[in-house]
């Protein structure tokens, strides 16, 4: 089984979710602007914000490719090509060194934004129960996989410092 059918199957992400993701599309894109710019705020209270975002340039740059990611949430294009974006996402925010939980914390404050929506335009608690699942799946399957580009570069490193061991043995 592929990693595309893997995390369908583990996540039980079903075609009702799919077309719940999509049926708040536009939803999404009429609070793009809010999210990228609530979600900046929300990051600027890290340590190392202005390291690692450290020009206007580069903010901007960011705000940009999420507010691409966050419209892609609603897309329902789940195929290995929405994978390997995510994956390219977290590879890009290990390498820079970013911590792991800034991304989870991050994750959690876009999942309460989402929820918020949620609420806000439907009425029907049914609804926005089923809703809000779907946007849980699709946010856990995305931290996942972004965070597995972490695990992938621990063992890279684990790798590495084997090697050193060894020449220092030598
Ligand atoms: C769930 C949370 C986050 C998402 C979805 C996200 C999304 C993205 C995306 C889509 C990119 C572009 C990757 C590429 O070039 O292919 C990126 C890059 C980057 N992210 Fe994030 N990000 C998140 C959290 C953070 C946080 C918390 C910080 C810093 C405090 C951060 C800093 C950066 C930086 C510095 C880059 C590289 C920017 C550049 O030079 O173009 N990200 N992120």
């Amino acid at each position: 089984m592929g990693t595309l059918e893997k995390i369908i199957q583990i996540y039980n992400l079903t075609d009702d979710d799919i077309s719940n993701l999509a049926s708040l599309k536009d939803l999404a894109k009429k609070n793009a602007n809010s999210f990228v710019e609530e979600l900046h705020k929300f990051i600027s209270n890290f340590d190392n914000y202005s390291k690692f975002l450290s020009s206007e340039e580069i903010k901007n740059r960011h705000k940009e490719k999420l507010k691409l990611w966050f419209l892609d949430l609603f897309n329902a294009q789940f195929n290995e090509d929405y994978l390997r974006k995510i994956k390219k996402i977290g590879e890009v925010h290990a390498q820079i060194g970013l911590p792991s939980h800034y991304v989870s914390a991050t994750m959690n404050f876009i999942r309460s934004f989402l929820h918020s929506i949620v609420l806000e335009n439907y009425d029907v608690y049914h609804r926005q129960e089923e809703l809000k699942l779907s946007i849980d799946k699709i946010l856990d399957i995305n931290l996942d996989i972004m965070t597995s580009s972490y695990i992938d570069e621990n063992q890279f490193y684990v790798a590495k410092s084997k090697i050193e061991t060894n020449i220092v043995r030598l």
